[in-house]
Order: structure tokens, then sequence, then C-alpha cells
């Protein structure tokens, strides 16, 4: 890991937010639940799908620790747009690119909200048929979730507040911050 200065408190459009897991944290994680699908995943060759665009870094780091052999592939559907909270509406901006039917699907997600988006990818995968389908996400915040999804395998349970950095986006900003920071004030607006 290369060595960078720890920044503890960002500003996005005058909103702060501090420091909430640092890269060191997250990458221990990462690989900790890399070595869980590598044993789980050997001789399965299954299909890694990035969700696009937050599970971008995630993903990038999850997948290079993965040593089985593997394929890869993204989806990306509709973001949040500038607000910090779903408009309870997906739509799918770029298909899968690969042959689902028999294979093993694994989705990479940045994040569990609602458990909406999953939802619909759920069903937009199983319809295709896949052997089988699992989910590993970096983060889910259990309060929030609406919908009931299985999720396999997670980084971080946290608390229902908006967070930013390490591909997570507030209006578009924030994505390339190597940490996660949290929302100081009043959660989701
Ligand atoms: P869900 O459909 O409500 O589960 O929301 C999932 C998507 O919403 C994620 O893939 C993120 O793109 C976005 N999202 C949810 N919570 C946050 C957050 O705290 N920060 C940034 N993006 C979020």
């Amino acid at each position: 890991m290369s060595k960078s200065k720890i920044i503890n408190k960002i500003k996005i459009n005058k909103e702060t937010f501090d420091l909430y897991l640092t890269e060191k944290k997250i990458q221990a994680r990462s690989r900790y639940l890399a070595s869980k699908i590598n044993k789980k995943f050997a001789d399965k060759d299954p299909i890694f799908i990035c969700v696009l665009n937050g599970a971008f870094i995630f993903f990038s780091d999850l997948i290079r620790h993965i040593n089985i052999d593997c394929e890869v592939d993204f989806l990306k559907l509709s973001s949040y747009g500038d607000a910090k909270i779903s408009s309870g509406n997906v739509t799918l901006i770029k298909d899968l690119n690969c042959e689902v039917r028999n294979r093993n699907i694994i989705m990479v997600e940045d994040i569990v909200d609602t458990g909406l988006s999953m939802r619909y990818i759920k069903n937009l995968v199983m319809a295709h048929h896949p052997k089988s389908f699992s989910v590993v996400t970096l983060l889910i915040k259990p309060d929030s979730l609406k919908y009931d999804i299985k999720i396999d395998y997670f980084g971080f349970k946290i608390p229902n507040k908006f967070v930013v950095g390490y591909g997570l986006d507030y209006a578009q900003k924030a994505r390339n911050l190597r940490s996660i920071y949290q929302l100081k004030t009043n959660g989701k607006a």
C-alpha cells in the first residue's frame, strides 16, 4: 500500500464528512472476504459482476485478492443523482455482457441501503437462469433495509447515515478518496 496522508474531514457542497472507515480497515476486510470466496468458489469458475459506478474501487481491490479461475463483467444502474436519498426507482443503464445460464454469479456492490437495487439486480440475473447467485457488498445499512435480500458476504454493517469515499459519491464527488467518510450532521437529507 502506498503511504498517503490520512484526511480526517472533508467538505462537499458545504456539508462535512468525518473519517469513518480507514483505508487500512477496508483493505484488511477485502482480503478477508476474498479469502472466504476463494475457498467457497474454488473450481466453480464464478463470474464476478461489478455494479457501477459505486463498486468500482471495492471490486478492483477484491478481485485482485481472488486467486481462483474467474471472469468479470459490469452492470450499471441509475444513481441517486445529486441527492442523498434514493428516488425509489431503478433503471438499467448498462446490461450484462456475459452468458449467465448455468454459471455461478457473484454480484459485487458498494453498499446495500434499502435493498431495492439488489432486488432489481437479482430479478434481472435470475431471469437468465444462473447456477447460483451470491451477493458481496462492502457496506450494509441494516436499519434501512426494506427488501428481503440475502447478503452472502459483507464488509461492514453501518448506521443509517450517508457515507462517501472509496467509490461512493455525493453529487459525483469523493469517489477517489481512499477511506470512507460519514456525514456529520443530521443523516439523510
Ligand atoms: P439501495 O437500492 O437503496 O439499496 O441503494 C443502493 C445504491 O444506492 C448503492 O449502490 C449506492 O450507489 C447508493 N447509496 C446508498 N446509500 C449510499 C450512501 O450512504 N452513500 C453513497 N451512495 C449510497
